[in-house]
């Protein structure tokens, strides 16, 4: 009998090539702010929800960059990103997929695992329909629907529960601190897609998603 009845995934640095590119979009934003994000801060963010992302960088600038902002102020600064982001990514099609995605989607299918979707961002369902693979997906957990960002697993939980399956039975899919600490804390089994001296709590780590190969935990 296989280990796993589902296999949860992360969209931006597991299946869609974004992560750098919403980095990008935060670091234009910093810097018309005047807040200068050296690139180690990309993995600080990574995972991270859009308002949880702001407050990061704006304690980055400085003790009161935070705290003199009305929430109006960090929704508008929020939005801008926000707009950087997709303005950068409107022209994504299935060529712009990670190496690999839509070949472990497919294994994944065929050994009859169930797939969902545990993305923190509120991009993923177009982003999923340009990449051409929203077919292949069974679940998509909204992140506005749960209590906690990652790294609480609320957002695990929920993608398990809309495809049937109970956390143990579920193999979580993450390029991030956050996400790898989510899954973990959902009391399910975690891969990083990655380094594995960065996410140290996942259980086994690849280096990219092109390594990654469900028969290997069937
Ligand atoms: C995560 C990314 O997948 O989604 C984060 O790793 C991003 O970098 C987050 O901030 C939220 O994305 P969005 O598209 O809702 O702003
Ligand atoms: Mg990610």
């Amino acid at each position: 009998m296989p280990r796993f009845d589902a296999v949860l995934f992360d969209l931006d640095g597991v299946l869609a090539d974004t992560a750098h590119i919403h980095f990008a979009a935060w670091r234009r934003l910093a810097e018309e702010l005047g807040i200068h994000l050296e690139p180690a801060f990309e993995e600080k963010l990574k995972g991270v929800d859009r308002m949880g992302s702001l407050e990061l960088i704006l304690a980055h600038g400085g003790p009161e960059g935070s705290v003199t902002r009305t929430a109006e102020e960090k929704r508008v600064l929020a939005e801008r990103k926000n707009g950087y982001y997709t303005a950068a990514i409107a022209e994504q099609t299935p060529d712009d997929l990670l190496p690999g995605a839509r070949r472990v989607l497919e294994e994944v299918r065929a050994a009859g695992l169930k797939i969902a979707l545990a993305s923190a961002s509120r991009n993923a369902p177009p982003l999923l329909q340009q990449l051409g693979i929203a077919p292949l997906i069974d679940a998509i957990a909204d992140p506005a629907a749960v209590k906690a960002p990652k790294p609480a697993p609320d957002l695990f939980l929920e993608a398990a529960r809309l495809v049937g399956a109970v956390p143990e039975r579920c193999l979580g899919i993450e390029d991030s601190v956050a996400g790898i600490i989510s899954i973990k804390d959902a009391g399910m089994v975690a891969v990083g897609i990655g380094d594995p001296t960065v996410l140290t709590r996942a259980d086994y780590v690849v280096p990219t998603t092109e390594q990654f190969h469900i028969g290997d935990f069937l």
